[in-house]
Parts: C-alpha cells; sequence; structure tokens
C-alpha cells in the first residue's frame, strides 16, 4: 500500500533540485584577474564596470555598489533624509532588514498591510498609515514580484513622500516592461547567497536621481565626494564599499540572468498550472508584472482540501517527500527585534513607546500568510526540468491523498 515517507515510505524523489550558485571557468578566470591585477578593493575596475552595467540592465541612470542589501536599505533611507523619530512606511511580510535598515538611523517603521492576492504592499493601507511624520515607503517586491509601481508612485508623489524599492528578491523583474529598481526614487538590491543573482554577499543602489546618487555614494564612502581629496569627509558615512571580487564574480554571473530569468518563468508557469489544479493557489499575478524574477515561488494552502491538516504538517510531509519548501516570515512587528528597536527609537525620539501598539497594528492578511497560508518553494527549483515540476506536483498530489491530521484544526 502507498504511504507517505514521513509514515516510512518511498519518497518521490531523493535527487537535488539544481545546485545554487552556478559557476564555471568565467568565475575562476574573473577572480584571477582581480588577483593579479593588485587592486583587490578601492581604485579596481570590476566595481565600476558592474556598477554601470547592472544599472544599464534594470533600466537605471546610476547605481552605487555597496556590502549587502541591508546596508543599500539604510543608506537609501539615510539619503532620503531619514533620521531619528521620523517614520517609514513598510510591509509586515518581508526580511527583517526593511525594518532593521531604518531602526538603525533611530526612525520608526510602521506596517501596512499586504494585498492578499500578491502579498505586495496594499496601497490604500500604505494611505491609511501616513501621518506628518512620515518620510519614506518601502515598496517590496515580495519573492521577485514588482508591489504595484502605478499607485505607490503616485501616492509618494502626492504626499511628498520618498519611494524606495527594496528590490533584494527582484533582479530582472519588471513593470509595464521597465526594469524595477529606478522606478520609485531609488531601489536596493541584495547578492546575498540565496539571490538570483549572487556574490556570496553584496548589494546595490539604483536611482535616476544624480543628487541621490552623490549622495548614496558619500555616505557608502566614508562621507567622501566623488571629485573630492582622499582625507575631505563632507558628511556623515561609513565603509559599505563592495570588494572588486565580488563585482568580478558578479559581472560572470550576469550573462546567465536572462536564461534563468525566462526558466525560473517557464516553470513557474506550468507548476502554477499544475498546483492550481491540486486547490494549492499560487499567488496572482498582476497583468502589469511583465517580467516576475520569481525568486520565491509562493503558493497558498488551506487545510480544507487536507482533511484539516494543518499547513506545517503538509510541509513537513512534502519535505519527507523530498521537496525543499518552508513556511516562511513572521509579521515582521511580531518578531523581538523590531518590538524592542521600536520601543526604543521611541524613548529617543521623546515619544511614549506605547505608541508602538498603534504603529504596529495587526495586519490581517499579513498574519494570514505568515502564520495560515504560504508556502515558498525556493528559486533554484524553479531551474530544473519539466520533469522537476511534475516531481513536485506529484509529491502534492500523494501528500493531498494520504495525509492524516495530527490535530483538530482550529480553523
Ligand atoms: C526583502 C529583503 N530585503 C533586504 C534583504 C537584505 O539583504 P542582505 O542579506 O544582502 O543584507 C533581503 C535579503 O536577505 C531581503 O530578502
Amino acid at each position: 500500500m502507498e504511504q507517505l515517507a514521513i509514515n516510512g515510505g518511498t519518497p518521490v524523489r531523493t535527487e537535488p533540485f539544481p545546485r545554487w550558485p552556478v559557476w564555471g571557468p568565467e568565475e575562476e578566470q574573473a577572480l584571477l584577474d582581480v588577483l593579479h591585477s593588485g587592486r583587490w578593493g578601492i581604485g579596481g575596475t570590476k566595481v565600476p564596470e558592474f556598477e554601470a552595467a547592472f544599472a544599464r540592465f534594470h533600466d537605471a541612470q546610476y547605481g552605487v555598489c555597496v556590502t549587502n542589501g541591508t546596508a543599500a536599505l539604510g543608506i537609501a533611507l539615510r539619503a532620503a533624509g531619514v533620521g531619528p523619530g521620523d517614520e517609514f512606511i513598510i510591509p509586515p511580510y518581508t526580511f527583517v532588514a526593511t525594518a532593521t535598515a531604518g531602526l538603525a538611523l533611530g526612525a520608526i517603521p510602521v506596517f501596512a498591510d499586504i494585498d492578499p492576492e500578491t502579498y505586495t504592499l496594499d496601497p490604500k493601507s500604505v494611505e491609511s498609515r501616513i501621518t506628518e511624520r512620515t518620510k519614506a515607503i518601502i515598496a517590496v517586491h515580495i519573492g521577485g514580484c514588482p508591489a504595484d509601481m502605478d499607485a505607490l508612485p503616485d501616492l509618494a508623489r502626492r504626499h511628498g513622500l520618498t519611494l524606495i524599492e527594496d528590490a533584494a528578491q527582484a533582479h530582472t523583474a519588471s513593470w509595464r516592461g521597465r526594469h524595477v529598481g529606478a522606478i520609485g526614487d531609488m531601489g536596493t538590491f541584495s547578492f546575498q547567497s540565496s539571490k538570483n543573482l549572487t556574490a556570496g554577499e553584496g548589494g546595490i543602489i539604483l536611482t535616476d536621481d544624480e543628487e541621490l546618487a552623490d549622495r548614496c555614494w558619500s555616505i557608502h564612502n566614508v562621507g567622501r565626494v566623488r571629485e573630492g581629496a582622499w582625507y575631505q569627509h563632507e558628511s556623515w558615512g561609513s565603509n559599505y564599499r563592495m570588494t572588486e571580487w565580488q563585482a568580478a564574480i558578479l559581472l560572470a554571473q550576469m550573462p546567465r540572468l536572462e536564461e534563468q530569468s525566462a526558466r525560473r518563468e517557464e516553470n513557474a508557469r506550468y507548476l502554477g498550472e499544475q498546483m492550481s489544479k491540486l486547490g494549492l493557489r499560487p499567488l496572482t499575478r498582476d497583468p502589469r508584472v511583465t517580467q516576475h524574477a520569481w525568486h520565491l515561488f509562493i503558493f497558498r494552502y488551506d487545510p480544507q482540501i487536507a482533511r484539516g491538516a494543518s499547513r506545517e504538517e503538509f510541509v513537513r510531509a512534502m519535505r519527507a517527500e523530498g521537496i525543499p519548501c518552508s513556511v516562511g516570515y513572521v509579521p515582521l512587528y511580531a518578531t523581538n527585534a523590531v518590538r524592542r528597536g521600536t520601543e526604543d527609537n521611541l524613548r529617543w525620539a521623546g515619544r511614549d513607546p506605547s505608541e508602538i501598539e498603534e504603529l504596529h497594528r495587526p495586519c490581517p492578511v499579513a498574519e494570514r500568510a505568515c502564520y495560515q497560508e504560504s508556502i515558498w518553494l525556493p528559486q533554484n527549483v524553479l531551474l530544473g526540468t519539466k520533469e522537476d515540476m511534475d516531481s513536485i506536483a506529484e509529491a502534492a498530489a500523494k501528500v493531498l491523498r494520504l495525509l492524516e491530521p495530527e490535530s483538530t484544526p482550529t480553523g
């Protein structure tokens, strides 16, 4: 009799999905070139070359490479003039850095809910959270899916706010045919190990605004100015410079980006169809999303399709069948880091820490996504074959057929 792998049965698959990252002789040569150049940091050619190439690819005029995506967000916020006591609006459904980058500046994260169909910022919810203290909005292109880049720029313009795109997960993504990153005032990317373009660590800020680009450049380079003297420090900054090693790897990785993206798009479309047939609902794609970066393949689970088995039970059973899925984020306002950081910053701004209850009002859609509904598959899975996608659907069908709930669902 057929049995689930968690109950001792044979897993649907035992072979791994495609390796990530991908590399070849190009990366080896690029690293040797840097080694032999003797210029491993400032003064090398690879960082400026990559800044120009990535900015061009992402339809932006300027790029400033930095140490990582968290630093990129912090620098962008600071370049926008966000400082102690200022509020910035973010979704709770994102990586912790979207909040902590601003907390590090003494600013206060305020949460707006996400859209139930796309999990990106709901512009109406954002509008309801704007106060006279609001300075910026961070639109997160979650899982590689662009947020509403018609409504959010319009909202930011009407209220005189800076719009930053957190595109850490969105290399190659586009909205109405324009790559994300400089649709808002600034956009930030991460090149950390899991990302669709990676050097192990790294980040970049993109913008079309020369003044913002210069401010970011200065902040990332200990307050220097572009044509200034070595010991001329004009503003507060720190050392957030990317190394030549990272830029060399990124330059070697870039030619693979479009082909990998096309493969993810094709597989995600096919997998989405297969999962939908089983009642596992992928997020909805807004027709204005002309390219989805698919850093994550996110689908929504409903216990009713598995006799009340919880999402966690489903995920455990899928993992045992050889499918590397996970449940993803908790709402950021529920993490101790963000809660404590916000209370500290309220106190330092001379405000009552109890104001946090209003600023971090629960966001029901994000709570449902985090605690009940969402399941992730990582991007490397989508670099596989059609047969790999079939094995995911096969495992899901098997689990839905055989999983017996351990506990009575609470609703
Ligand atoms: C949405 C989002 N923002 C920011 C970051 C921070 O990037 P990094 O890990 O490069 O600091 C990440 C990455 O982990 C992310 O997923």
